[in-house]
């Protein structure tokens, strides 16, 4: 059982708050760096509370690195940081509808307003998708920046000018410097279309509108982002050069009038009833709205007084927002499956009598794993308690056990592969179990096919999952290399697509070229088309700018006696990722496919720019402290002109490019007499 709060004495206060940061640092991580939420916007805002309630009882437990103080994380990315003029803020929340009287007092108190006076608040949906600071220079759209941790975002600009809904140039005559704040999001419809493409190509799924939104907003290439179905709503100022308004009410207005669209529904609420009113409106009517939304928020109308009341802590006073419940359901769990990954991962799904939840049929929802299973306790037949928050994919919350059936069985784990029946096993340590069937499960090997030829890998267009399904069965592609020998076995008349239900001659050509004009692959995306375990195309990049060509690679890595070290020395893998290397490596099978794909491929050697006149071409470099451009960016940039990027510094370091803040790895180079560069120095050489 959980100790009620009162219970706690300083000991349990103090570990109880280590363990809150630390699940609050995780799935801001998951949430606002991976896109992939854990769990319900509900579930971490309980998180979020009992922290901050446990922090108000023990005020020594507040340091400056407490989630309380902050927004969100910093940006890890590739993207170049940015700062904002003004601090992107976030909104406190309201669960209840009592809380209501208690936002106003406080606002009515703080304002020292006598009760005869009016507040009106402007209600307005509180959009689920990613927030977008941008500015404007003489009506010019010169930046756009994501929240990053409130202080410091990313630079998207480029991505975000591929949206409709943004104009790269404002109406009307709006101040010389505006920013402009407000929501990118993406609407249900679209949603579900992408995710329907996404999965024809054996692309990424995403769990919903939101990840969807940030993911596509998050491209390195704006081409990507410009495919998506982005959209825009506007709904707060940061920096502004003059005042445009006196009220929230006429921001909307100027919004509009400069080219946005304006946040909708909107309400403009003179007391408190009609607040509660429009909230319950606005909760019902939720469904209608083609996009998700996960509550309402109130704005103070007046500008003056939003100036006066200002912000405490992270977010300001005269906004607030009023959460939705989580939306809950109870149902018939049919059956549980077990689910096969591309690296026979075994994954328990529910399959479920369908309902609607929140407007949604739900008739799937994950189970996690293993033991997530035992200790819910979760069984075929029972009446579950599923709740999807609009945010993730639906869960299953609990089993209602006074319904539970006589005679029902607890749900044992299958230690076999449903599809190959080879053993599955679960390694110390880790939470999911394994198929050890490898090459002969078919659902890895079709896996395998559909990563091998998805976008980032190699892309080749008209082979979507039904196809390579199809084709495995009947033995068109079973590996790899058969893709590449397709036109030849229809040349000679053994096999034939364009009397295929469904194919003509049109589509059987098409493929044919789509095929023959990937026969050209860059280094990176072949690694990465192998499909090797945790490899994805930013370790494939990194593989191929240290070994350059394909045979370099085979070569080395069939060598883990003395490949080991180096391997990690490369910043960006560790010993997990190197053993999974090494593995795929050591499977004659793996070789024996490479081998037959060289005899049809031309694999791009990575460095096709001509490097012989860099300085730095096969140095090894090292970064540390803080410079003016992302670690990513520099990376990136030195690999480009031939140099090796370590993690670490060593006899073998030729530069150290040391930036403010440098600690220990400067201190090893000084030790080691390897030459340490400043920022500047190391631009002018990288340039020269
Ligand atoms: S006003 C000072 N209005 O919710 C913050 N925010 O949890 C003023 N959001 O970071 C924000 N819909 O990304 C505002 N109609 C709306 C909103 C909205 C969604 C987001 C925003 C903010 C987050 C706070």
């Amino acid at each position: 059982m959980n100790k009620s709060l009162f219970d706690f004495d300083k000991e349990d206060a103090k570990s109880r708050h280590k363990k809150l940061t630390e699940q609050i640092r995780h799935h801001d991580r998951k949430y606002y760096a991976e896109d992939e939420p854990e769990i319900s916007d509900a579930q971490y805002d309980k998180l979020r509370i009992e922290l901050e309630k446990l922090e108000k009882q023990y005020p020594e437990l507040v340091t400056k690195e407490s989630p309380t103080q902050k927004v969100g994380i910093s940006p890890e990315t590739a993207f170049t940081k940015v700062k904002h003029s003004v601090p992107m803020l976030s909104l406190s929340n309201l669960f209840e509808d009592e809380d209501v009287h208690d936002f106003i007092q406080r606002i009515r108190r703080f304002l020292n307003l006598p009760e005869t006076e009016n507040i009106e608040i402007v209600a307005e949906p509180k959009i689920d998708g990613l927030s977008c600071s941008l500015r404007y220079e003489n009506g010019k759209l010169v930046m756009a920046a994501t929240r990053g941790d409130g202080t410091e975002g990313e630079d998207i600009t480029d991505n975000v000018k591929t949206i409709n809904d943004i104009p790269h140039e404002l109406s009307d005559t709006p101040p010389e410097i505006l920013e402009v704040r407000g929501e990118i999001y993406m609407r249900r419809d679209d949603f579900a279309k992408l995710n329907k493409q996404q999965e024809e190509k054996g692309q990424k799924i995403f769990a919903n509108p939101r990840n969807a939104a940030a993911g596509s907003v998050r491209q390195l290439d704006s081409k990507i982002t410009a495919k998506r179905p982005l959209k825009f709503f506007a709904y707060a100022l940061g920096e502004h050069s003059k005042i445009i308004s006196k009220t929230q009410w006429g921001i909307r207005n100027k919004l509009e009038k400069y080219g946005f669209k304006k946040t909708e529904p909107a309400y403009l609420c003179s007391n408190i009833d009609e607040i509660i009113k429009t909230y319950h409106h606005i909760l019902q009517t939720r469904a209608k709205l083609p996009f998700d939304i996960d509550g309402v928020v109130y704005k103070v109308n007046r500008l003056d007084w939003q100036e006066r009341l200002g912000f405490v802590a992270r977010s300001p006073r005269w906004a607030t927002a009023h959460k939705f419940p989580a939306e809950q359901a109870v149902t018939i769990l049919r059956k549980i499956k077990i689910q096969v990954g591309r690296t026979g991962i075994l994954t328990p799904v529910a399959e479920l009598e369908p309902i609607t939840v929140g407007g949604v049929v739900v008739s799937r929802a994950t189970l996690h794993n293993e033991d997530e299973i035992k200790r819910k306790d979760i069984r075929e037949g029972d009446h579950v308690i599923i709740q999807r928050a609009g945010d993730v994919i639906p869960q299953v919350v609990s089993v209602l056990m006074e319904k539970r059936k006589t005679g029902s069985e607890e749900f044992i784990f299958p230690d076999h592969c449903p599809d190959c029946k080879s053993l599955a096993i679960r390694e110390k340590g880790e939470a999911a179990r394994r198929c050890t069937g490898g090459l002969i499960c078919k659902e890895q090997a079709v896996l395998r096919l559909i990563h091998f030829v998805s976008r980032d890998a190699f892309n080749i267009e008209g082979l979507g999952d039904k196809i390579i399904r199809s084709f495995w069965e009947e033995g068109i592609i079973k590996s790899p290399e058969d893709i590449f020998k397709i036109e030849e076995k229809i040349k000679s008349g053994q096999l034939n697509l364009k009397d295929r239900e469904g194919w003509g001659e049109l589509s059987q050509n098409n493929l044919i070229e789509s095929i023959n004009s990937r026969r050209k692959i860059p280094l990176d995306k072949f690694i990465y088309a192998l499909g090797i375990r945790q490899i994805g195309q930013a370790t494939s990049k990194l593989l191929a700018a240290n070994y350059h060509d394909i045979d370099n690679l085979v070569t080395n890595m069939k060598n883990k006696e003395e490949e080991y070290e180096k391997l990690l020395e490369i910043d960006g893998i560790g010993e997990s990722m190197a053993d999974d290397i090494f593995g795929f490596f050591a499977e004659p099978h793996n070789l024996k496919i490479i081998e037959n794909l060289k005899k049809e491929l031309e694999i791009i050697p990575y460095q096709t720019i001509d490097i012989n006149d860099s300085k730095i071409a096969g140095k090894t470099i090292v970064f540390t402290g803080n410079i003016s451009i992302s670690r990513s960016e520099a990376k990136a940039q030195a690999e480009k002109l031939g140099a090796k990027v370590s993690g670490s510094v060593s006899k073998k370091t030729d530069y150290v490019i040391a930036g403010q803040g440098s600690g220990s790895k400067l201190k090893k180079a000084q030790e080691l007499g390897v030459t340490v560069l400043n920022e500047d120095e190391w631009k002018e050489l990288s340039s020269s």
